[in-house]
């Protein structure tokens, strides 16, 4: 199944995804880790990522929502809890996209009332231009993308295209076409 077009093929996030990796292995290195994933659209992302990661790595999960449609109800609702607090612990939240920030901003706020060791953000793509809410820092970031809709490799429309691949743009507008075009082409240059 296909659907819109491919912004970043599967070798170009493999690759940004071992560089993440890297990274949070050095900065946590000689410490115990926990991850947690940000269900559902961070699946694959946090699969991948973790096993990249080489430290003495615990896995937990959450899941919430704050989506209709294209955007954002501004409310998010806690699906499934944290079954261990995060007390004492290194600690890198897992996100698949960063958009307004609503989502991540309350469950940042969840997660430091449980008085982490540290509290890190780790995030696939940031949408920075869409941004409602300030102070948001990505401390592990993978791509930073113009404003489209995306899907794939976790991200739905509606529940659809989680399994796909790729991270690909459905065009909401003729002008979101063009341009959908020309990033295509710009992020393949620039990784
Ligand atoms: P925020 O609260 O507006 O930052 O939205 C974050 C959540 O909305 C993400 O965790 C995604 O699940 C979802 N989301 C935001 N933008 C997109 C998109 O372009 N495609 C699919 N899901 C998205
Ligand atoms: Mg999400």
């Amino acid at each position: 199944m296909e659907k819109g077009k491919t912004l970043i093929d599967e070798q170009t996030l493999a690759a940004r995804i071992n560089e993440l990796a890297a990274a949070i292995t050095k900065d946590f290195e000689g410490e115990e880790l926990t991850l947690v994933c940000i269900l559902k659209g961070s699946i694959y992302f946090f699969a991948d990522l973790s096993r990249k990661i080489d430290l003495d790595t615990r896995l937990e999960f959450i899941r919430v929502s704050s989506y209709e449609g294209h955007d954002s109800t501004g409310t998010v609702e806690f699906k499934l809890k944290l079954d261990k607090p995060l007390t004492n612990k290194n600690v890198v939240v897992v996100e698949d996209i960063i958009d307004s920030g609503t989502t991540i901003k309350a469950l940042l706020e969840y997660f430091e009332t449980q008085n982490p060791k540290q509290l890190k953000l780790c995030a696939l793509l940031d949408k920075p231009s869409r941004r409602t809410v300030e102070g948001i820092n990505i401390d592990y970031l993978g791509f930073t993308i113009n404003n489209h809709y995306v899907i794939g490799y976790g991200l739905d429309d509606d529940e659809k295209y989680r399994t796909i691949p790729t991270i690909n743009c459905i065009p909401l507008s003729e002008e979101d076409s063009k341009s959908i075009e020309e990033d295509c082409l710009k992020l393949k240059m620039k990784y």
